[in-house]
């Protein structure tokens, strides 16, 4: 459920007409709803709520960084999933407690695992025995031990597309997990390290709870494994992946169900069990506002939507061939099959191909919804394009959470060298 809404025929965000927000602050530009993603929050803490244990929840910052949102989450009670000294910086500014704080991610640089150090984060999701080397090494230079968890890699196919899949064997995330007892063993042993216990996330959007049920029950049957052998394992981390609807009327599973799953795989673990959600938290909480800047009538062919928005504001479509629901914020009733392109010189900057849509004239306002997680994160300047903008609505009020960074502002960072001359 969310809080974009036909109201009197017009599309509103919470309370604020959609059209306001184009005029107020132009477009595109995401809009994210408070309420939206506080609904989100509480419906996936309650659906935990059957757990033997009260769980730790770390919203996974990639899905959606900013400032705002993070606040949001915070105010939840969510820590934060980090992979990056950039995402570690984010939730510490957004003022999440250090020690609610998990840094996961295959390439942490040395540099990244001291702020983590220094800023005395909860917990290393290690991804080696490398890693975990290296990590003792700068923790007891420092005179720390790290808490850590090692992230296995259960070897399942989690039946998403394959970009987002991150636990068959060949993907680089986690160990294998027929070495991760001893390697486990070997780690707590290190004068930098405590290792307190195991995480796994086998990929993203996962329609079907089966693989995710199978990778806990190897999880399960890996820390009995450690326990028989002197090991302590206090915590296991089963990482995010719940996908969510991207198309009216499509049927994923709930909150509720994966909790009830969770409590009965992990029944008698005695442990902290910690979770990193994104898209079910984030994705429905926004969308893009786009406005059209023309439709193309090739003769007879199918007519191109061109609007505002474009691959580089929301990525997803060219990279993954993902849909999103696709809606005029006025419709008239009238509808048109259409492709709905952006502006970018590149064919892969096409949002929907043959799409059954509202119809569409130049200077009409419509939305990309589902657009809250992996959407202004994966933003980039191709063709010289600013940064979107992003805004959130709380009721009635709307305010500008990232301001769009313009073309210029980017060329101020850009030097010629005075060989060039
Ligand atoms: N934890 C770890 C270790 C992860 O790698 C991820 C996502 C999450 C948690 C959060 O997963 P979620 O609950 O959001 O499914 N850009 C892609 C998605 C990439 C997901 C990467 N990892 C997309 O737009 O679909």
């Amino acid at each position: 459920m969310d809080h974009f809404e036909l109201r009197n025929g017009e599309l509103h965000a919470e309370d604020v007409p959609m059209a306001r927000i184009a005029d107020e602050f132009g477009t595109p530009v995401y809009i994210y709803s408070r309420a939206t993603l506080e609904r989100h929050a509480r419906v996936f803490r309650e659906a935990l709520s059957g757990l033997e244990k009260p769980p730790h929840l770390a919203f996974a910052v990639k899905s959606n960084p900013n400032l705002a949102v993070l606040r949001v989450m915070q105010r939840e009670g969510f820590g934060a999933d980090v992979v990056s000294g950039g995402e570690l910086a984010r939730a510490l500014a957004a003022g999440m407690p250090a020690s609610d704080i998990v840094f996961s991610g295959v390439g942490k640089t040395g540099a990244e695992l001291a702020m983590g150090l220094d800023k005395q984060i909860g917990q290393f999701n290690l991804e080696s025995e490398e890693e975990g080397i290296e990590l003792s090494e700068i923790a007891a230079g420092k005179g720390q031990t790290a808490a850590c968890a090692l992230r296995v890699n259960p070897d399942i196919d989690a039946g998403t597309h394959e970009k987002i899949s991150t636990g068959k064997a060949d993907n680089k995330f986690g160990v294998p997990i027929d070495l991760a007892v001893s390697m486990y063993l070997r780690l707590a042993e290190m004068p930098g390290l405590e290792m307190r216990g195991l995480a796994v996330h086998i990929g993203s959007q996962l329609s079907d709870l089966r693989p995710l049920e199978q990778a806990f029950e190897k999880i399960g049957a890996l820390m009995q494994q450690i326990r028989n052998q002197g090991g302590t394992v206090t915590h296991v981390d089963l990482g995010g992946g719940l996908g969510v609807p991207y198309r009216a009327g499509e049927v994923m599973p709930s909150p509720a169900e994966y909790g009830a799953m969770v409590a009965r795989v992990t029944k008698g673990w005695d442990v902290t069990l910690m979770f990193e959600p994104g898209r079910v938290i984030a994705g429905n909480a926004g969308v893009l506002l786009t406005r059209v800047v023309r439709v193309k009538r090739n003769g007879n062919r199918v007519p191109f939507v061109i609007v505002d928005a474009a691959m580089n504001d929301l990525a997803r479509p060219a990279l993954y061939g993902s849909w999103h629901d696709f809606d005029a914020v006025a419709p008239t009733g009238d509808r048109m099959v259409a492709n709905i392109v952006g502006p970018i010189c590149e064919t892969g900057d096409t949002f929907a191909t043959d799409r059954p849509t509202d119809a569409l004239e130049r200077g009409d306002l419509a939305i990309f919804r589902t657009a809250g997680a992996y959407g202004a994160t994966m933003a980039s300047s191709y063709n010289s394009r600013g940064f979107v903008a992003e805004v959130m609505v709380d009721g009635d009020k709307v305010a500008s959470v990232a301001d769009r960074i313009l073309p210029a502002e980017i060329t101020a960072a850009e030097r010629v060298p005075e060989w060039l001359d």
